[in-house]
């Protein structure tokens, strides 16, 4: 199998993209080509980005916002440019963009700065198709301070039913995907921030396989908060980032509390930073941030409507080639409209976990189970599912060497 097609090059050159991420040229299970499908779960990772994190340890590695030297001088000018560069990928100030540790503590750290402000009878509005890290948080604060929980409907082919009856006076917060991890689709947030802004709600977006995908602007989108993680955007693992408004970032009180996110710490009490300092206790990962920034450049030199669009024309093959195969359910839309790079789908008589072992064989790379997606899973009335995710370096060839697989699948265990 060739990895590359003249497709591949019509909104990126996937050839120069592939030769920047050494690990795509791995052999895999005697010696495969590896078919990597599974940039969902994590993103590979370009040369440029495995740089950057080295050169901040051979060269600038000293503690930022902390030391009286050269070295950490360095890395907090590293820290805050790689901030300022985050921010302006999505269009926000530099002060509205908090360094987590991943997109799931930045989820928590809003529902549990907004608890003093949740009282009981309070609503919180989350969706049937969030990923379990957009859900349990929001399960665990209704539960500490007595809200109740509503969520909007996953529709039959997973695409959310907006009913505006759902978002009432009482609504303080509406939490929902901007991207569904497992069927890969996008959702009217602007509206939903629109329709929640209306009733004096706040809106948090789970951008996780939203950012990396497609340009966003948080203006545009106006939503409050926004979390997203480094490692699905071409970053290094541990980082991951809060974007808040201003004003409702300085309403939270902190979250996690430790060095310099104080102001006056007396031994009676202590007083807090503004944000976003107040909510980055701990010595700043600095060279990840350095990684992260190397990322947004790289993204941002493809163009994000370049690497939507090459997304959209391997989903496109994908739901094609896997439509053409007998005997598999695509979970989700079955065409691009509203939809990112993430098909899900079951095979009849196989259970995924057997599919993905047998793609695996073939060094097809895809993940299975329920995606951290069971509430999703069970309203499509589906147990789980494998799914195969895209990103910029991913091939035509390598969707035809996806549905190859599902065949032999197939076969293997007498389906076909
Ligand atoms: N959230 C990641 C996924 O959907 C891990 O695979």
């Amino acid at each position: 199998m060739s990895i590359t097609g003249p497709l591949d090059t019509v909104f990126l050159d996937t050839v120069a993209i592939r030769a920047d991420f050494p690990i795509l040229s791995r052999r895999v299970r005697n010696d495969k080509a590896l078919v990597y499908l599974d940039s969902g779960a994590t993103s590979q990772k370009p040369v440029q980005v495995l740089n950057a994190e080295r050169e901040f340890y051979e060269r600038h590695n000293g503690a930022a916002h902390r030391g009286a030297h050269l070295l950490s001088e360095e890395g907090t000018e590293i820290y805050e440019g790689a901030r300022a560069k985050v921010a302006a990928f999505i269009g926000a100030a530099p002060g509205e963009v908090v360094f987590t540790k991943s997109a799931t503590e930045a989820v928590n750290l809003v529902s549990y700065s907004l608890a003093p402000s949740i009282r009981p009878g309070d609503e919180i509005l989350i969706t049937e198709i969030e990923h379990h890290a957009n859900l349990v948080p929001w399960q665990q604060l209704a539960q500490r301070a007595g809200a109740t929980l509503k969520w909007f409907k996953a529709l039959p082919d997973g695409r959310l039913d907006v009913d505006p009856s759902l978002i009432t006076g009482r609504t303080k917060l509406v939490a929902l995907t901007g991207q569904s991890n497992v069927t890969g689709v996008i959702t009217p947030l602007a509206e939903v921030a629109r329709l929640a802004h209306e009733a004096g709600a706040l809106v948090l977006a789970d951008g996780a396989q939203l950012v990396p995908h497609h340009p966003v602007d948080v203006k545009a989108l106006d939503v409050d908060f926004l979390v997203f993680s480094g490692h699905k955007m071409l970053g290094p693992l541990g980082l991951g980032v809060l974007y808040g408004k201003r004003d409702r970032l300085e309403a939270l009180p902190p979250f996690l509390a430790g060095g310099d996110m104080i102001e006056v710490v007396r031994m009676e009490g202590s007083t807090f930073q503004p944000p976003p300092a107040r909510f980055e206790p701990g010595v700043p990962p600095a060279p990840q941030a350095a990684g992260l920034a190397a990322a947004v450049d790289y993204l941002t030199a493809l163009g994000m409507d370049n690497v939507a669009a090459h997304e959209e024309s391997l989903t496109a093959h994908a739901l094609d080639a896997l439509r053409e195969i007998g005997g598999v359910r695509i979970i989700g839309p079955d065409t691009t409209k509203d939809r990112g790079g993430a098909v899900a789908f079951e095979v009849d008589g196989v259970h995924p976990h057997d599919v993905g072992q047998v793609l695996d064989e073939l060094g097809v790379a895809v993940r299975t189970g329920h995606h951290c997606a069971w509430p999703l899973h069970r309203a499509l009335g589906v147990q789980s599912s494998a799914r195969a995710t895209f990103y910029v370096y991913n091939t035509h060839d390598e969707v035809d060497a996806l549905a190859d697989a599902i065949r032999y699948a197939q076969r293997f265990f007498g389906q076909r």
